[in-house]
Order: C-alpha cells, then sequence, then structure tokens
C-alpha cells in the first residue's frame, strides 16, 4: 500500500557508519504513525473546532454535532447497536478497561472475573486489583488453551461474570476465536469484553447481533494505534452498564441537574465522560475509520498477512535467530517476536536502529506473565528478576508492520538479521558500550 497514506513514511535517519537511509517503522503495534488524511482534516477542521455540548454559537453547534456523529461511525465500525450500546470516548484502551472495572464493580461482587495469560497488563491489573480472579492458561506455543476456559467456567460453577481476553496479542500476534470464546461464556452466563486495540486496526470485527450467542458484550480500543493520534480511546458497552451508580470522574457535563444537596445525573455516555471531551481526538478517529473504510479493511487484512507470512518465511531460514511464533498466519494479526541466540533482546534492538535504521520495539510489551510463559522462565527465576534490578531482563524483540509497510522493509530487515548472525560477536563488541535504550 501507499506510503504517502501516512505522514512520515520518506523519513530519514542516519546510521552508525553515517549513512542516511528511510526509517523503518516496525513498532505500529506501539502506535501509529498518522494518516495524513487525519492531519489534513484536523487543519480543516479547526475552522470551525469550538466547544462541544457547551455553546449555542454555530461552531459550537457543529462541533458538538460532529463530536456526537463521531460515536455513530465508530459503533457503524464495529457493527455495534444504537439503540442498546453507547459508545464512551476516552483517552485509551487503558482507560477505558479501567473505567469499565469501576463500573462493572458492583455487578460482578460475588463473581469471578476470568482474565488470560496473554493480555496486556491493561487488560489484567483493572481486573486484578477489584475482583476475584483467574487466568485462562496458553499453550507450549502461546496459543490460548479453550479447554483451560471451558474448564474454568465449570470449576467455579456459574460464578464467572465476565472474562477479559484480548482480540489479538501485542506479544505474538495471535487473534484469539473471540467469537467461540463469546458462544462458551455466553452458555455458562458469563459476559465477554475484547481488548481491540492490537485487533481493531488490523482485522474486520463485529460485535454481532446481541441475540447471537457469539455476540462482544463489551470492546475497548485505542485510536492512536489506528492512525489517528490526539488522544481518544473508545469503549462500546450496553447502555445500562453506566445506569447505576456514576463515573470514577465526574464534574462538567455529567449531570442533568445538580444543588448543593441533590444529583441527578446524565444519561451515558455523557455521565461517563467527564469535562471537556476531545473534540480533535474525535475528528482525527472518525477520518480514520473512514480512510480504512475506503481502502477496504479486508484489503488491509490481506496485504498485512501476506506481509507478514514473508517476514515469517525469511526469518525462519535465519540461523540462531528463535521465533515466538506458531506460523499460522491465518489467524494472527502482523506481529512478529524472536530472540536471537547469543544475544540480549536491548542489544538486538539497537543493532537493528543503528545498522539499519529499523524500529523495533524490545522487553516485555507490557505483557510479563505472557513473555514469562513464551520465555519458559519458572516462577522461581522470576523472582530472581523482582529481587535483582540490576540482572538483565527476560524479553523479546518485536516486529509490527503497519499498512504502509512494505516488502522491500521486510527484505532489509531479514538481509540485517542475516549478517547479524553470522558475526554476532563482531557486533557484539561494536556495541559493547553503547548505552541500550
Ligand atoms: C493488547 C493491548 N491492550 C491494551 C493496550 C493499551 O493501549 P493504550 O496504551 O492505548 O491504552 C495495548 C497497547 O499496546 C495493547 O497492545
Amino acid at each position: 500500500m501507499d506510503k504517502n497514506l501516512i505522514v512520515g513514511g520518506n523519513s530519514l535517519v542516519r546510521l552508525e557508519n553515517g549513512n542516511l537511509v528511510n526509517y523503518i517503522n516496525f513498532d505500529n503495534a506501539a502506535t501509529t504513525p498518522p494518516f495524513q488524511s487525519v492531519l489534513n482534516e484536523i487543519v480543516d477542521f479547526s475552522n470551525i473546532y469550538s466547544s462541544v455540548h457547551r455553546g449555542t454559537g454555530y461552531k459550537s453547534i457543529i462541533s458538538s454535532m460532529i463530536y456526537d456523529e463521531g460515536r455513530e461511525i465508530v459503533l457503524n465500525f464495529v457493527g455495534g447497536n444504537k439503540e442498546y450500546h453507547t459508545v464512551v470516548f476516552l483517552k485509551n484502551t487503558t482507560e477505558c478497561i479501567n473505567k469499565l472495572s469501576y463500573r462493572l464493580q458492583d455487578t460482578l461482587k460475588d463473581k469471578v472475573v476470568l482474565s488470560t495469560y496473554m493480555e496486556h497488563h491493561s487488560n489484567l491489573l483493572p481486573w486484578k486489583y477489584r475482583f476475584t480472579t483467574d487466568y485462562i492458561e496458553v499453550d507450549s506455543m502461546g496459543r490460548l488453551c479453550l479447554e483451560d476456559l471451558e474448564f474454568k467456567l465449570k470449576l467455579y460453577k456459574g460464578k464467572v461474570g465476565l472474562v477479559a481476553v484480548t482480540g489479538a496479542s501485542n506479544v505474538t500476534g495471535y487473534i484469539n476465536p473471540i467469537y467461540d470464546i463469546a458462544r462458551i461464556c455466553h452458555s455458562y452466563g458469563a459476559k465477554i469484553l475484547v481488548d481491540g486495540a492490537q485487533l481493531i486496526p488490523h482485522n474486520h470485527f463485529d460485535m454481532k447481533p446481541i441475540d447471537s450467542p457469539e455476540h462482544i458484550d463489551y470492546i475497548a480500543f485505542s485510536a492512536h494505534k489506528m492512525y489517528a493520534p490526539f488522544g481518544t480511546g473508545v469503549l462500546i458497552a450496553p447502555k445500562n452498564t453506566f445506569e447505576k451508580g456514576f463515573s470514577e470522574h465526574i464534574g462538567g457535563g455529567t449531570i442533568k441537574f445538580v444543588s448543593i444537596k441533590d444529583t441527578i445525573w446524565a444519561d451515558p455516555p455523557e455521565k461517563e465522560e467527564a469535562g471537556t471531551p476531545n473534540l480533535m481526538g474525535v475528528v482525527a478517529l472518525s477520518t480514520s475509520i473512514k480512510t480504512l473504510q475506503n481502502l477496504n479493511i479486508q484489503n488491509i487484512e490481506e496485504y498485512e498477512r501476506n506481509l507478514t507470512k514473508y517476514a515469517l518465511d525469511l526469518l525462519k531460514n535465519i540461523p540462531q535467530l528463535i521465533l515466538y511464533d506458531d506460523m499460522n498466519v491465518e489467524e494472527k494479526v502482523s506481529i512478529i517476536s524472536f530472540n536471537m541466540e547469543g544475544l540480549n533482546h536491548d542489544e538486538l534492538a539497537t543493532m537493528l536502529a543503528r545498522e539499519g535504521g529499523i524500529a523495533v520495539r524490545n522487553g516485555c510489551f507490557c505483557a510479563q506473565p505472557y513473555v514469562q510463559r513464551l520465555l519458559k522462565i519458572s516462577d522461581e527465576d522470576m523472582k530472581k528478576y523482582m529481587n535483582d534490578e540490576s540482572l538483565l531482563r527476560p524479553g523479546l524483540v518485536r516486529i509490527s508492520f503497519g499498512l504502509y509497510n512494505d516488502y522491500n522493509e521486510v527484505y532489509l530487515l531479514a538481509y540485517l538479521l542475516n549478517e547479524i548472525s553470522k558475526d554476532i560477536e563482531f557486533y557484539k563488541n561494536k556495541y559493547r558500550n553503547s548505552p541500550f535504550y
């Protein structure tokens, strides 16, 4: 796909040897560069930009309309139901899941929440610290064990109220069979939250009709991972989630009436969005969704899948490279994690940046329990790392493609990895005294 779709796609960076090369961004799972269309719209819309839900001027009225229209665009994009669901705009996926966990405290008071070993900390910590939790296991390749899901649903005898699962892993890219999981959860009376941060930007997603046993009850995702910076996160949930009680943040915009004695809360979603809404964030997200729809999300899916297959085919032949992947490209998004024998993940990531101008991420990617499983580190050994900060942390190197990455870039990465693998000691010595970051 065309690099000009995004801003910064033709940036140059200087290598260790002084040469200028095209910057290769393989860190899209962390955050994507903006779509050009998004930035154009932000500049155009600045002529109208004004307060939301707070003014009678023409610009305020239009701004409020555009903001609310954003909810419809988002709902449409994920197949939500206007009568049943509400779209809450927050800051990012993390804030969305925190809100949901806060607002479900009463509903899930005597229940168990199942999360998984595969989760990003954002879909783990908010549950771990508010509820009785248990975690669905992954198999030796890191795929989620559906047998363990059923086992735990049976074990807790109808007490599981929610299963919080990622749509796609931010470490391996594995896509979870969310519709099968939804069917299983519903048959045991549990609801399902899908953390869509890594799924929504890459794959077609549908919440499915609410009378389908496969429907998704809650979804959360981040605009900054879908070519729309400016800080918007989306939480979609049934309206009745927010009927009782009130938001963890309260203030301007959250009430219908307030006196010193009484408060009548606004209806959701306004009740859940305290303070001045992030209009530019919503304009950016709406534009990004329109661009993704114009490009056709199925085409994006296919393009990225082929690129991932090409990458895996090259990487699997590189000596010393350890892939954390079951090679099933049909069931993963465009994320690949690896290590090279004889090198620390910090060292390898730094070499890729300095030798090839290739941006990757390394470490545990805010998914420590999952990386621990993938690296087969015992709990005992984990404790050693916890107790001794001077030890080199375990971790992986991750590449993640956006729709604008191309085959040539993947080839250059594989070429460089191959060169490094041929003379690890040379590269190790070269970067021995480099500060890693
Ligand atoms: C699977 C997954 N969930 C949640 C998050 C958190 O997203 P954010 O940082 O936008 O809140 C991320 C971010 O990398 C992620 O990959």
